[in-house]
Parts: C-alpha cells; structure tokens; sequence
C-alpha cells in the first residue's frame, strides 16, 4: 500500500496540463460495447477506473487496450458474456452502465449491484426503471440483476433527480432502440454531452444533450469510429484549488471554462484572481481566501465532486463559509481528516460550516474516498509542516499522476511505499 507524503506551504507555480474527463471517458468506454467495430478512443486518462472499465469490457468478450499513453482501441464485435463479474463490478458504479450494451447487443445481462466511492446510498432505481419503460425486464436476486428484452423500444422517461449516469446509461440503451427516447429532467453534465457527441459521431441520433430533455431516435447500427475524451473539468477544478490554496499562480491547460462557471463564480467571489485564455485557466492568490456559501446541485450548478477539495480551501479562509451538499447525503465523512489538519468545521445533516482558521498543520490522515483524497492533498499543501496521507488508491482512480503534476507545479510530494509497523 502506498502513502502519499506532502510538505506543505510551498505556492505552486508554472504550467499543469488536465487529462480526459473521468467520467466522460467511463460511459463512452461502456457504451462502446454498443457498436459492432473498432473503437479510438483519444485523451483517455490513464487511472485505475479507466483499467477497471477496460478490464471489464475485456471480461465480456470484447478487446481494450491502450495503443499509446491516451489512446484507448475497443472492438466489441465479439462480445461473448453477458454476465459482469461482480470482482470488477464491486470497484466502481459506472460498471453497471454496460447493462443497456448488452440488452441491446445479446437481449440478456446479468449485472452486479455496482459499488464505487462511500459517499450516500446510491441506487440505481432511475437506471432500472427507466430500462423498464425501455421494454425490458429486470429482476434482482442475490445481489445481481438480470434483465431480459427481445428489442429495447423507445419510450418516454421521466427522471425524479438529474443523475448523471442513469441519464448517460439511459441515452445509451435508447441508441439502438425501435423509435423516438424522450428523457425529461436528465442531467445536463458536460460529461453527457461528450458520449452524445461520441454516439452521434457513430451514426447515432441524439438531440438535446446538454439541456434538461433529450430526444434519441433509434437507428439500425453504430459504425467503428474515433473520439477525443473532453478535459477532466474536476481535475481542473482540483488544481484550481491546489493554486489557490498555497497562494500559488498556475496555468491549468486545457481546462474548458465553459464547463466550470460555477467553480469559477466560487474561486472569483473568494478574492482569487481567475484569468480564462482560450486554452488554459490561470489562477492566482495572494493572501488567505475570503469566506464563500456553495450549495451543491447537479450541473450547470456547483458541482458536488469539487465540494471537498473546496472545503479545504475554505477551512482557511477569513471568515465563515457554509457547504451545502444536495446530490449525496454523506458526502462528509473527510470532515473529520481535515479538522485533525486543526480546521473547524462543523457538520449538521446537509451542510458544514465551516470556520475559517489562520493555518492547518500536518498530521497522518486518511483518505476514505476520491475526492476526499484530493480535498486532503490540498490541504497539506498549504499547511504547515509534514502530512503523511494512506488510502493513496482512491485518489489513483480518478487523478492521472496527481502527484508528479504536482511537483511539476514546484509541491513538495512523493509516494512512499507504507511500511506496516
Ligand atoms: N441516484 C438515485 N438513483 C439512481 C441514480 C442516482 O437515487 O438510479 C442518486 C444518487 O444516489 C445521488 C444522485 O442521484 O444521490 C446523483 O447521482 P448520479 O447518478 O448523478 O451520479 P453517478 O452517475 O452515480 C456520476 C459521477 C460521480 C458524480 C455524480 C454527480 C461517474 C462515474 N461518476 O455518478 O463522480 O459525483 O455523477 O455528478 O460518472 C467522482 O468523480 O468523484 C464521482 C463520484
């Protein structure tokens, strides 16, 4: 197990370039299971939840594999199983996205109740019943659902909360449907946005995305083809807060603005100096951040995977700031990490207030999730003294080299192998 060790209080500087999104790259990798040819996928990052997923697609008959250092192929012409391993899909949520693929593909998947970050319950009830509208049938028994349908039909689906995964799971499973897919209030994430332009550029008919309805009419077959991954806007986001944190004055290449206003909006309304070029963000601080609200929603609004890192620039701002988290319902639980880091945050049910102090010290911490991780490393970097951070797995999921890009930006990091005592 590795331990991440951090000596904070050096202000970061210079260039960082963002990888492909995360969550983008995840649904696109999932919904090639769909077409019968070779898929290039480009910008894909290299993180344990893109292995995870190739490892995945790789089990169900299909080949994925990268052909350079952000070049994934996938030919899922021969996809032979229609049963996901519960070991790879007990790793992460988005594994559960490949049920529609197979539905579509072999009219019969069998597919684990999906794990993924401990941060709320996390059904999957808006996936399955809007699969259910779609024509098929779904049963869950011993952990696994098995769902059946000779020939997915499109339909009109209503979902009660944006979610960004029913959603991208959804207009996925409609692609090859007979007839028109409506989905009313679905998520608007740039990440949808992204497989939609993937499934289109395939032959695919989908209209809408990136607004709160989306029309898909079915067509015949996807054809093989190529797509660039969009940049990773929470790793972006995650730097941002990393520049700011240490009073730094970085260049995030890459990072789309368009995609990040509200973190923008939050950076800006707490004094840092946040310049958009065409194709990078700067951002620069100088002196402790001011006090800011945020209240969590899915996108365009402030996004709930930049809550924690947020939280720690905010446990050292002048004054008293409060998070509201409205899409998970334990999304917290690294509270008590950065408090140990000598922050004062309080947590009531949906919010933490958080009390601004001068300086957070180092200690031994925990990291319990991804972003609770990055929230973590941030954190050490502006405080005093040596951090010693275990749990280094979780941030290795979602973040390409976090800690050589941070040392590219001058932080005093390194990985040190954990030797039990
Ligand atoms: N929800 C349900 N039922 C469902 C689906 C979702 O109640 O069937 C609830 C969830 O429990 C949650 C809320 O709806 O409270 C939003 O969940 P959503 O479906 O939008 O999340 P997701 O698709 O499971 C993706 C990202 C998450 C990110 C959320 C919200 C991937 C692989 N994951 O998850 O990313 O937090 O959208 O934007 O795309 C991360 O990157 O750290 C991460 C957790």
């Amino acid at each position: 197990m590795d331990r991440i060790c951090v000596r904070g209080q050096t202000p970061l500087r210079g260039r960082v370039t963002v990888s492909g999104s995360k969550n983008a790259a995840l649904a696109i990798m999932a919904a090639s299971l769909l077409v019968d040819g070779k898929v290039t996928l480009h910008n894909v990052p290299r993180i344990g939840d893109v292995h995870t997923m190739m490892e995945l697609l790789t089990d169900l008959g299909a080949t994925a594999q990268f052909t350079d250092q952000t070049t994934v192929t996938i030919d899922a012409s021969q996809v032979l199983s229609l049963e996901a391993p519960y070991e790879v899909v007990r790793k992460m949520r988005a594994s559960f996205n490949v049920m529609g693929p197979l539905l579509t593909r072999l009219g019969f998947a069998r597919v684990p109740v999906p794990g993924g970050c401990d941060i709320g319950a996390r059904p999957v009830n808006f996936h399955i019943e809007g699969l259910k509208k779609l024509g098929a049938s779904l049963h869950s028994e011993h952990g696994i659902y098995t769902a059946e349908a000779r020939r997915l039909v499109g339909a009109n689906i209503y979902m009660d909360f944006q979610s960004a995964g029913a959603t991208q799971h959804l207009m996925t499973a409609a692609a090859l449907a007979d007839g028109v897919t409506v989905i009313e209030n679905c998520a608007a994430e740039p990440e949808v946005v992204d497989l939609a332009s993937f499934l289109n550029s395939l032959g695919a008919q989908i209209e809408g995305a990136g607004t709160t309805t989306i029309t898909v009419t079915g067509v015949r077959r996807l054809q093989g083809g190529e797509h660039t991954i969009i940049p990773d806007r929470l790793e972006a986001g995650t730097f941002a807060v990393a520049g700011a944190i240490t009073q730094g004055d970085i260049l995030i290449e890459g990072a789309i603005v368009e995609h990040m206003r509200p973190v923008v909006n939050k950076l800006e309304e707490a004094g840092i100096l946040v310049t958009p070029t065409d194709v990078a963000l700067r951002v620069a601080a100088a002196g402790r951040p001011k006090a800011v609200d945020i209240k969590t929603n899915p996108h365009p609004a402030f996004p709930t995977d930049l809550q924690q890192p947020f939280a720690a620039l905010l446990s050292i701002a002048d004054g008293t700031s409060v998070i509201t988290e409205n899409v998970y319902e334990s999304r917290f639980r690294y509270v008590n990490e950065l408090n140990r880091m000598g922050a004062n945050i309080r947590v009531s049910a949906r919010s933490a207030v958080i009390t601004g102090v001068d300086r957070l010290t180092g200690c031994p911490v925990a990291a319990t999730d991804l972003r609770a991780g990055a929230a973590l490393i941030c954190a050490a970097l502006a405080a005093e003294g040596s951090t010693e951070l275990v749990g280094s797995e979780h941030i290795d999921r979602g973040y390409e080299d976090l800690v050589g890009k941070l040392r590219g930006l001058g932080a005093s990091i390194q990985r040190c192998e954990w030797i039990e005592k």
